[in-house]
């Protein structure tokens, strides 16, 4: 039987929205848009990430929307190079030919990275167009297609140029799931883990007792945790849209270590596998400075080992380079980074620190962290 779940994002300052969760959700979502948008949309132009136009799912959408609308399909390549303003540009181009209106829906189907190139789109064309995010990884079901932030990369700089604009709806359609590689799917596993240490730590015994089922996509537990995960992200966006009371900022937690680690190994690793290994360094770092029950960090380095994610960092990757990005952190300001840290399991603070004084503590803990 079919399962259907709503979560309701309310932001700060934004309109509230629904993610809608199910295993069936896809067939619905013509129905969903009249239910939901407040102006009929004049036509519907769907950006889908590469290899997901390939799958059946998308075709259902595709026939779906067709009967009531009139529909685009735009093709757009897989990975980080069409997070680019060169494709911005291109989509603009494209958008202005077909004589796209405020009131035409932009839909964008994929991952994270495809969300967040058609977010910061629809948020500068014509200054907004509405957007509804479908997600088709697990790291953009439980986290980029929530909370309105997008960027496009520049220059080699990741995330540099985005804005904050929140979808319309959500649509989490999980058979999606059935086609992603393991490795992704273990890798979106990496936040849903971080919002079990920080927030809700009922997710952390989900993970544990049921990783088998997860990885056979069984739709029960994968609905159970995307919905929890989802939450998680909604509390904090409702509670700190735009990251200006010291409370979005747990949403980093792992990220400032795996970010640096990420930047530095140049693609070899994947995001979640990096916030893996940068939450076991920074609940070490943590407990060394007294503000972390060492607790926390053996279940972080249990899970890891449980779920076949890595702990180490990989020799080949230059401990200088990851201190350098780390150093440069885009969180920084001035020479203070706000560093989320966790009490005990689904206790978190966000603590100020000399970005010097955190270089020099990780210089000494990352050495501890290599592989042999
Ligand atoms: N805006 C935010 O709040 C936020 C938060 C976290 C991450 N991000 C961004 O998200 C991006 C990473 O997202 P991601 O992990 O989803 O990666 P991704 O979008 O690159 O997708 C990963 C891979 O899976 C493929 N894929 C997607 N769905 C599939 C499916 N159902 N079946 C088979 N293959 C499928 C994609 O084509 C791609 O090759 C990064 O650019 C990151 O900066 C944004």
């Amino acid at each position: 039987m079919s399962r259907i779940e709503r979560v309701i994002v309310k932001p700060t300052y934004s309109p509230e929205y629904p993610v809608i969760i199910g295993d069936s959700v896809l067939e619905k979502v013509s129905e969903i848009i009249q239910r939901e948008l407040q102006q009929s949309p004049d036509k519907i132009v769907i950006f889908v990430q590469e290899p997901v136009n390939k799958i059946d799912l998308f075709n259902k959408l595709v026939e779906n929307l067709r009967e009531t609308y009139n529909t685009y399909i735009v093709e757009v390549p897989s990975g980080e190079t069409a997070k680019s303003i060169d494709y911005v540009l291109k989509y603009v181009h494209y958008l202005h030919d077909i004589q796209a209106t405020r009131a035409t829906l932009i839909i964008g189907v994929g991952g994270g990275a495809l969300g967040d190139l058609v977010g910061f789109l629809s948020s500068i064309y014509l200054r907004g167009l509405p957007l509804v995010l479908i997600p088709t990884t697990l790291l953009s079901m439980v986290d980029s297609s929530i909370g309105g932030k997008n960027a496009v990369n520049l220059f080699n700089i990741k995330n540099v140029l985005g804005t904050f604009y929140q979808p319309k709806i959500v649509i989490e359609d999980l058979r999606f799931l059935d086609t992603l590689p393991e490795r992704e799917l273990k890798s979106g596993l990496a936040e849903v883990v971080k919002y079990g240490v920080t927030i809700n730590p009922t997710i952390v015994k989900i993970v544990e007792n049921d990783f088998d089922k997860i990885l056979k996509r069984d739709r029960d537990i994968l609905i159970d945790l995307v919905k929890l995960s989802v939450e998680c992200k909604a509390w904090i966006v409702n509670l700190d849209e735009r990251e200006e009371k010291d409370v979005r900022q747990i949403l980093n937690y792992g990220h400032t270590v795996g970010h640096g680690i990420e930047a530095a190994a140049g693609g070899a690793l994947t995001h979640g596998e990096c916030v893996m290994i940068g939450m076991i360094i920074e609940s070490d770092l943590g407990v060394r400075l007294g503000y972390t029950d060492k607790l926390v960090w053996s279940k972080l380095t249990e899970i890891s080992k449980s779920i076949g994610l890595p702990n180490k960092i990989p020799k080949s990757i230059d401990k200088r380079e990851i201190l350098k990005k780390i150093e440069y952190d885009k969180k920084r300001v001035g020479t203070i980074i706000k560093l989320p840290v966790v009490h005990r399991l689904g206790e978190f603070e966000i603590v100020k620190m000399e970005i010097s004084k955190l270089i020099s503590y990780l210089d000494n803990i990352l050495e501890e962290y290599y592989e042999k």
